[in-house]
């Protein structure tokens, strides 16, 4: 059942900078009479209402029925609560790898800085893939990056250059967090009839990080370069 809309949170930060009287009239507006007679509608865009806007049309955290597509409240819910820790993770996971491929260092630069950089656009994919899934089902996907650090459950890298075996194992134990959420929220779509979130994390999700598992971890398996031992 859809949520009544909510109210404006009282407690809520009130926004300042409002749009003064003379822009409100400008922007209200209907133009200036031309030499013809004609009025010449206005072409002043109606700026800063983000510091006077209503309340939001969706509060994070809710779902809604709006669109027809077999599910119950309960279902999409749950779905939704996943695919927002999935989403954070992989967008979490997806930016692990872009600063890998700009920080790596040492004889293996060159594949890993186009690996890192492919897995980084496959991530982007997912991300993109995730968040229309979270939509669809009625929810509100988690966008920017201050929420994200909140939710995600991959631990922080440090801001410095780290060596690429490091980088390594920062990236699977990303993958192996992402991974095994996979499997529960796979189970859990399966059993409440959420085939769409099913497939969306079983075909999608696990599969592209598993097949990424074995690139990246075949780089650190200490194998002789030029004679066999
Ligand atoms: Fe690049």
């Amino acid at each position: 059942m859809a949520k009544a809309p909510a109210k404006k949170d009282s407690a809520a930060p009130v926004a300042t900078p409002k749009p003064s009287a003379a822009s409100k009239k400008a922007a209200s507006s209907n133009g200036q009479a031309s030499s013809n007679g004609h009025a010449t509608p206005s072409v002043q865009p109606v700026l800063n209402q983000q510091f006077d806007a209503p309340a939001p049309l969706q509060k994070y955290g809710t779902v809604s029925q709006r669109l027809p597509i077999g599910l119950d409240t309960k279902a999409r819910q749950q779905s939704v609560n996943n695919l927002n820790q999935l989403l954070a993770d992989t967008i979490t996971l997806r930016d692990l790898y872009k600063k890998h491929h700009w920080q790596v260092v040492g004889p293996t630069f060159y594949q890993l800085h186009l690996l890192y950089d492919k897995h980084y656009e496959e991530q982007s994919g997912l991300v993109d893939t995730i968040a229309e899934r979270i939509q669809i089902l009625g929810g509100v996907a988690v966008a920017m990056a201050h929420d994200v650090a909140e939710l995600t459950s991959i631990p922080r890298p440090p801001r410095d250059r780290e060596e690429a075996p490091v980088q390594v194992s920062r990236l699977l134990e990303a993958h192996q967090i992402i991974l095994k959420n996979c499997h529960d929220y796979a189970k859990q779509a399966d059993e409440s009839g959420d085939d769409g979130t099913n497939d969306v994390v079983v075909s999608d999700v696990m599969r592209t990080n598993e097949l990424q598992v074995w690139f990246v971890s075949e780089h650190v398996v200490d194998s002789p370069l030029v004679r066999a031992e």
